[in-house]
């Protein structure tokens, strides 16, 4: 039995299902029952029947899963793989900024710790965060963790006073834009589609800025036929399942998460065979860290693909 076989077996024995990031590894991907951005995946998480949920992502996605299915098993075949941006914030700096704002919403990327989330007023994902600030009735937004989605969103909703903290992804903040650009010279007919996570360089090169799942519809539905891909490697797999005739073009240094790589099919058959790695969250942070979640939910409603076109 071949080890994918075996993962279907037992998701059967235990009535399981198989969430997976996008960033994942591709044979990871094929073993999923559903991918999807993070916003996707954590209302999937939340809809689906099932009580056992193996979620092949970092630890802040468990933990999401877990705030908005406290009835449910989450189990983490990667125990470890964490998200460095999510912790890059201070609770200081958020009580800085409410005292100098009275009116201060903290807006809080699900890229976050349970504790983080327990700060702020609303979460919101790549998918979701231009949409839901400029719906807020408040004017000054702190926006946290990550600079540059922050400043994206600032662009986006120019009637906020968007406030930034310093933190950012590692993979996104190292691309490199003279990379793009060497990449645009060499396929002049290709569009860059860009997350928003990128630093300034590479969004300013870009002729799409969305989630992941933004830049897979956008790439689905052009009718360009080359795209230069500014976001984690691990989105290729379905761009190129999606899309077999069109052409895919990586940086010379290619962005890859070196936490989503983690999960593997055997720590998959483990936390399935053995209940293992399940996620938790402090009790002390549940419910208000639940309700910023429910929130984001509320407000993005149904929409999905809400990303900004350039
Ligand atoms: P999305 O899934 O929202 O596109 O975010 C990318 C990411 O970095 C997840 O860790
Ligand atoms: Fe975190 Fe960046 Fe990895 Fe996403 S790609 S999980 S933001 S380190």
């Amino acid at each position: 039995m071949t080890k994918q076989e075996e993962i279907q077996r037992l998701k059967e024995e235990k009535d399981a299902v198989i969430l997976a990031h996008f960033y994942v590894e591709p044979e990871i991907q094929e073993a999923a029952d559903y991918i999807g951005d993070s916003f996707k995946l954590s209302r999937i998480a939340k809809e689906l029947p099932n009580q056992t949920i193996v979620f092949c992502g970092v630890s802040f996605m468990g933990e999401s899963g877990k705030l908005l299915s406290p009835g449910k098993r989450i189990l983490m075949p990667a125990p470890d793989a964490d998200c460095p941006m999510a912790h890059m914030v201070t609770k200081e700096e958020i009580e800085r900024a409410r005292e100098q704002y009275p009116d201060l919403a903290v807006v809080c990327y699900v890229n976050s710790t349970a504790e983080i989330k327990s700060w702020s007023d609303v979460c919101v994902t790549s998918a979701n965060a231009v949409q839901i600030v400029r719906n807020l009735p408040n004017r000054n937004i702190l926006f946290i963790p990550d600079r540059n989605l922050g400043r994206f969103v600032a662009q986006q909703v120019p009637e906020k006073n968007v406030i930034l903290v310093n933190g950012f992804c590692p993979i996104h903040e190292a691309m490199k834009a003279q990379e793009i650009e060497d990449l645009k010279r060499a396929h002049p007919k290709a569009l860059v589609l860009a997350h928003p996570e990128c630093n300034e360089g590479v969004l300013a090169a870009a002729d799409y800025i969305g989630s992941t799942s933004g830049i897979l519809a956008y790439a689905k539905e052009s009718g360009g036929e080359e795209f230069i891909i500014g976001t984690e490697t691990g989105v290729l797999h379905e761009l190129k399942k999606q899309n077999p005739d069109k052409r895919f073009f990586v940086p010379a240094t290619p962005p890859v998460c070196h936490d989503m790589k983690k999960i593997t099919l055997d720590q998959i058959i483990h936390v399935l065979k053995t209940g293992e790695h399940g996620a938790d969250v402090d009790g002390q942070y549940a419910t208000l860290a639940g309700a910023s979640l429910e929130r984001m939910l509320m407000l993005a409603g149904r929409t999905e693909g809400t990303e900004a076109f350039r």
